[in-house]
């Protein structure tokens, strides 16, 4: 028999798998989401997120400088104050947890990139990404009543030093609306990361544990999306190319891969994929029990996201990620 096409011969050697290999990883792709909580003198073990923690300010330099070293350069913080209102307010107070971890951060290491979560559910009483209001006779969140405090939200943060923001609240009409009370306050310069894909997904559980954001009625399936749509998907991907989004974000990561190469086919702007705390939660919980080898697993998933068309990946694993890249340890 005669074989013309041998794929094989390019898989024969570790060197020549290297050479032809199509997905390359580098660290400067990596963003690493990090918990900052009121108080002083605490960095508190997350349960659901194991190797993850909630750090008071005063406590984050460590952390920043194993990512500095591992080359990571760029987080993304999530606020969690001692206290919660009904609207939010802490999210965008001028000593508000985020904005005074910003500050810190900046101060002490210029180089690291500083991008902020811009949302309201883990400042809010009722852990809702907005303000709720009754309407046609149901609890629901009032879209452009929270449009006005997410604008106060982002122009505080970068106000505080914030690289770049991101709005993850999916309500409609953000982004213009963001990027217009940034403009106006002299952060022309300071770019819009979306999440414009972002589904009602239960792969957010242990990010709520850990912020203590769930709802405390309802869920959040009227303004984040239903995970049975793709053309939904891309229209929302459209619609905040349109309104001024510098890069656009798909979450989560495992589940949506197919919406990751769908939004960087149709549009010519950054994408953005976030590996969610249920993703980390299921892969550290099969390592404990010697089900899955760990290092392995997190390399393919993020091989997956890039391959699938990401260029920007956020993950709990960022530092073991970048790790494993340096090491040459990914394939
Ligand atoms: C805030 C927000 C959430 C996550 C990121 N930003 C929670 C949610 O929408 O319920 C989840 C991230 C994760 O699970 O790691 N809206």
């Amino acid at each position: 028999m005669q074989i013309t096409n041998r794929p094989r011969r390019l898989r024969t050697t570790q060197n020549l798998r290297r050479m032809v290999r199509e997905t390359r990883m580098d660290a400067s792709s990596l963003i690493y989401p990090m918990f900052v909580t009121d108080g002083k003198g605490r960095t508190e073990e997350i349960e659901a997120l194991p190797g993850q923690y909630r750090y008071t300010v005063d406590r984050t330099d460590e952390k920043i400088e194993k990512l500095l070293n591992a080359g990571v350069g760029s987080i993304m913080l999530f606020g969690i104050p001692e206290n919660k209102d009904e609207f939010g307010t802490q999210a965008y107070a001028e000593d508000g947890i985020v904005q005074r971890a910003v500050s810190h951060i900046k101060a002490h290491y210029p180089e690291m990139f500083v991008i902020t979560d811009v949302c309201l559910c883990e400042y809010t009483s009722h852990g809702h990404c907005g303000v709720v209001c009754e309407c046609c006779g149901r609890l629901d969140v009032d879209n452009d009543r929270t449009l006005e405090l997410l604008q106060r939200t982002a122009v505080s943060q970068a106000l505080a030093g914030a690289d770049m923001v991101a709005p993850s609240d999916m309500m409609d009409g953000r982004v213009r609306a963001i990027r217009e009370a940034l403009d106006s306050n002299g952060f022309s310069n300071t770019p819009v990361m979306s999440y414009a894909v972002k589904y009602a997904s239960s792969f957010y559980g242990p990010f709520r544990e850990a912020a203590g954001s769930a709802p405390s009625f309802g869920d959040r399936r009227s303004y984040q999306m239903d995970y049975h749509n793709r053309r939904e998907g891309l229209k929302e991907a459209l619609m905040d190319v349109e309104e001024g989004a510098d890069i656009i974000m798909v979450k989560p990561a495992m589940s949506y891969l197919d919406m990751i190469r769908e939004v960087s086919d149709a549009t010519d702007i950054p994408v953005a994929t976030y590996s969610v705390s249920g993703e980390y939660a299921m892969v550290k919980a099969a390592a404990a029990k010697g089900w899955i080898d760990e290092p392995s697993i997190v390399c393919e998933m993020a091989a997956g996201a890039f391959r699938a068309g990401a260029q920007l990946y956020e993950t709990y694993f960022a530092e073991e990620l970048a790790g494993f890249i340096k090491e040459g340890r990914i394939g």
